[in-house]
């Protein structure tokens, strides 16, 4: 297994050149790492945790037209390559469909644990000081604003709005990132969550007093 690993991690980081630096080698070998920490404490399949994590951004459809089928053909034809055993190769895609945010309202209602390891780390990246990176970094990518103080944020948005990316950044702290600790899977997902929450609501807390041109103390 390790030598399939090795190969995964040659072929994630080849395909990911130049991808968005929220979105890229280094946010996949944050999820990998955080994926193999969370299992430490759950009793699953290490394997397909550690393969779903580094192909789970293989193509994310936010970068390919919105085309949702692409990310799962290429795994499955690396995973093909590399002769990974069937049921593995199954397990894994089922993670890479299944993971997203934006795919919520239709989760499956029992998850495999593996797909609760790798999203609940998937997660824990996009909220604490990296989260708040990302998003910055993110809105620039799209030249969305960071903060307008006459659009409120969206709550309930649908798949279809939510797929647009559009919107300030600031909003979509209240439109996902400040979500995503009462959404956790596992124990240890939940713990980290809650220190990274409060991080990030200190965080906006500073900039609206920042915004607001109130006096510091
Ligand atoms: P998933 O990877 O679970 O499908 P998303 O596509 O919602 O999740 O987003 C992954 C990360 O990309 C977010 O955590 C955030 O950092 C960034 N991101 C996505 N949409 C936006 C947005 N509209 N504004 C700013 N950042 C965004
Ligand atoms: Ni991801």
């Amino acid at each position: 297994m390790e030598q399939i690993i090795n190969k995964t991690t040659a072929f994630v980081k080849e395909t990911l050149k130049g991808a968005e630096a929220g979105h890229d080698w280094f946010h996949i070998e944050r999820v990998w790492k955080m994926s193999v920490h969370i299992a430490a404490s759950e009793n699953c399949n290490l394997p397909v945790v550690e393969l779903a994590a580094l192909l789970h951004d293989i193509a994310d459809p936010k970068f390919h037209q919105g085309d949702e089928l692409l990310a799962p053909q290429i795994a499955g034809d690396f995973l093909n390559s590399v002769g990974v055993d069937p049921d593995v190769r199954e397990a894994v895609l089922y993670i890479i469909r299944n993971i997203s945010f934006k795919n919520k309202s239709d989760a499956p209602e029992h998850p495999p644990i593996e797909l609760q390891i790798v999203q609940d780390a998937d997660r824990l990246d996009a909220i604490g000081a990296i989260g708040i990176a990302r998003t910055f970094n993110f809105g620039g990518f799209k030249n969305n604003l960071m903060h307008d103080p006459v659009q409120p944020p969206r709550l309930h948005m649908s798949k279809a709005e939510y797929k647009k990316s559009e919107g300030t950044t600031i909003n979509h702290f209240y439109e996902k990132l400040l979500l995503l600790k009462d959404m956790m899977n596992t124990r240890k997902g939940r713990e980290i969550a809650a220190e990274r929450h409060r991080f990030m609501e200190i965080f906006l807390h500073q900039f609206l007093r920042e915004w607001n041109g109130e006096p510091d103390r």
